[in-house]
């Protein structure tokens, strides 16, 4: 594994891990992976190439042909998949239903490893997902379990979706995300649990710049340079 340090991030959806580890990665100058936009990535594909979701093996085998590429940009992740721009598409909610239910496969995930791990370079790595701290980067010297309340995150996400012109109701948003959380803790392949040494952060009181402040002391107490010129 690289010597490259790693922040992990974990936790259910729309807790902020997004925000946060966006502000983070800018923060400290150090890369990003969204491990989540990869497995909406292997769901995109599926949807083109006639892949069934309950199809491990040949999900497995599509991933080494993927041609994967994630521009950060100033507080947003352009993702291209083959050349075509794929950022807006991995956001829908079918997408993510898609991602949810292909992300059990375990030789899926096992596919997904090297090039998660491919990430790591330095000066470092802020990874957020489910499982980035228990099963990509169980090294990693700082991991963060980021939580908020069901309620809270269902409204976030509407908010976003209202502010985007999305006419969503709540209570389906809420509906949803509760049935991927459940699905997404219980799979037997690395279920979304907090690592053993992970730090756990309740973000339903918190702004994304407070829970930010938050795991940058963390870092700061485990000598995990906190720079102030971000790289561009
Ligand atoms: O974080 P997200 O909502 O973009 O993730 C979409 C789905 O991908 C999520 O429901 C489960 C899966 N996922 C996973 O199994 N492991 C990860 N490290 C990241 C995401």
């Amino acid at each position: 594994m690289s010597e490259a340090p790693v922040v992990t991030i974990d936790g259910p959806g729309g807790a902020g891990k997004g925000t946060v580890s966006l502000l983070l990665a800018r923060r400290l100058g150090w890369h990003y992976l969204d491990s989540g936009a990869l497995y909406r990535l292997v769901a995109v594909a599926a949807a083109r190439d006639g892949i069934d979701l309950d199809d491990g093996d040949a999900l497995a085998r599509r991933v080494p042909g993927l041609r994967i590429e994630f521009r950060l940009h100033a507080d947003t992740l352009q993702v291209l998949l083959d050349d075509v721009d794929v950022t807006a598409a991995i956001r829908e909610e079918a997408c993510a239903r898609a991602a949810s239910r292909l992300a059990v496969h375990a030789g899926l995930r096992t596919a997904l490893l090297p090039l998660q791990r491919a990430f790591a370079r330095p000066p470092g790595l802020v990874a957020e997902g489910r499982d980035m701290g228990t099963v990509v980067f169980p090294q990693a010297p700082l991991k963060i379990f980021l939580t908020a309340s069901a309620e809270q995150r269902a409204r976030r996400r509407w908010l976003q979706l209202s502010a985007a012109g999305v006419d969503a109701s709540l209570a389906a948003i809420l509906d949803d995300l509760r049935r991927r959380d459940a699905q997404d803790a219980s799979r037997t392949t690395a279920p979304l649990r907090p690592a053993d040494d992970a730090v756990l952060i309740d973000s339903s009181d918190l702004t994304a710049d407070e829970v930010c402040a938050r795991i940058a002391g963390h870092c700061q107490e485990r000598g995990l340079t906190v720079g102030t010129d971000p790289v561009p």
